[in-house]
């Protein structure tokens, strides 16, 4: 049944807790459903945008139009064989219960991503990553529904083009249709990677590699560092690590020996950390008014309450400006503000 809700306050529908409405929130739960609400859409001509935990979102007004979310939360085993497993899971399940819902049956490639909070339809669209992971590398295909025909397409993993914080969901078909359901492809042999950071360390801290003590590290880490969106508002990482020519990156170590620097996938380029280059420019624990640069972890914008979202817009271009001067980098938001 589709459920309409108008006029519909925002502020327990978004981690940072910005106070605002949308016109109208439309939920689905089967496929049909989402195409009658896309033929009522057309008729009506009114704006619509999709809308997943809610974490990675700032509203920056009262949103007009109809924000649609899926309420399907089923998740099943499509099949098995000596190798690997394949899971299908509709977009409303919650990230996190997919990853224990694997964890448990000792499917292998999700557990780095434990504790990430938001949906796992919104989990394609920009590739949600941590610790040496990334959700593409184990999505088999997505399932999408266009906006104008209602029909639904299965894109294949490749045709997807994932890539950092990023897929053909955010280009070509941003704003062209839905992701219903995602499957996932999972190794049954173990896979443990705990390259990054300090996994390996926290992971010996529990025993062995196994499942349970890798995702029990990566909530330990999480939860020491990040801070829990139902106390604290916030959206996570609020900018994307920086990819730079090296010449640049080179230019900053000659004064900061000590920066953290990654791999980038072109030639000549690297990844800089901006949780550090905002830490480095002195903003680690600043206020900006309602909107503060979290102790933790500096790339992590928090509502110090009662934010809004040119509040959070206000703070974000300070961060950046202030990183500007300081590095002659440009860092790029990584939450959708809309
Ligand atoms: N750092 C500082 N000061 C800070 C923050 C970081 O010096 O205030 C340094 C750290 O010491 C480390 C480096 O910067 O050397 C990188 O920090 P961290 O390992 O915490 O990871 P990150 O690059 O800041 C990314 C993801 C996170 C993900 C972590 C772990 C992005 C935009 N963010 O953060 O993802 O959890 O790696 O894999 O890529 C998210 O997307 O919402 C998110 C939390």
């Amino acid at each position: 049944m589709i459920r309409y809700y108008d006029h519909t306050d925002l502020t327990r529908r978004n981690s940072f807790g910005i106070r605002a409405t949308a016109h109208r929130l439309a939920e689905f739960t089967a496929e049909e459903e989402l195409r009658e609400i896309f033929a009522e859409l057309r008729r009506s001509g009114s704006s619509w945008r999709a809308l997943g935990g809610g974490n990675n979102i700032i509203f920056r007004d009262d949103f007009p139009g109809t924000l649609i979310r899926c309420a399907a939360r089923g998740i099943e085993l499509l099949s098995q064989d000596e190798t690997c497993a394949r899971v299908r899971a509709d977009a409303g399940v919650e990230w996190d219960d997919l990853v224990d819902w694997c964890c448990r049956r000792g499917l292998w490639g999700v557990e780095n991503l434990s504790l990430i909070p938001g949906t796992v339809g919104a989990a394609p669209v920009q590739n949600i990553g941590a610790y040496g992971a990334e959700a593409g590398e184990v999505i088999e295909s997505v399932r999408f529904l266009s906006a104008d025909t209602g029909e639904a397409a299965v894109l294949r993993g490749e045709e997807c083009r994932f890539g950092y914080r990023d897929s053909i969901f955010k280009h070509e078909l941003a704003g062209a249709g839905f992701i219903t359901s995602v499957v996932f492809r999972l190794a049954l042999a173990p896979r443990p990677r705990l390259r990054y950071g300090a996994m390996q360390q926290e992971v010996e801290r529990l025993g062995e590699a196994t499942l349970h003590n890798i995702r029990r590290a990566v909530v330990s880490i999480r939860r020491a560092k990040l801070p829990d969106p139902a106390v604290t508002g916030n959206a996570g990482s609020f900018f994307k690590n920086p990819v730079v020519p090296l010449s640049a990156a080179e230019r900053i170590a000659e004064r900061y020996p000590d920066m953290p620097r990654y791999a980038a996938p072109e030639p000549g380029t690297v990844k800089l950390a901006a949780g550090w280059l905002i830490d480095r420019a002195g903003l680690r624990g600043a206020s900006f008014g309602r909107v503060g640069v979290h102790s933790r972890q500096a790339l992590v914008l928090v509502n110090l309450g009662g934010a809004t979202g040119r509040d959070v817009l206000e703070c974000a271009e300070q961060v950046r400006t202030r990183v500007r001067e300081t590095f002659g980098v440009d860092i790029e938001p990584e939450v959708n503000i809309f």
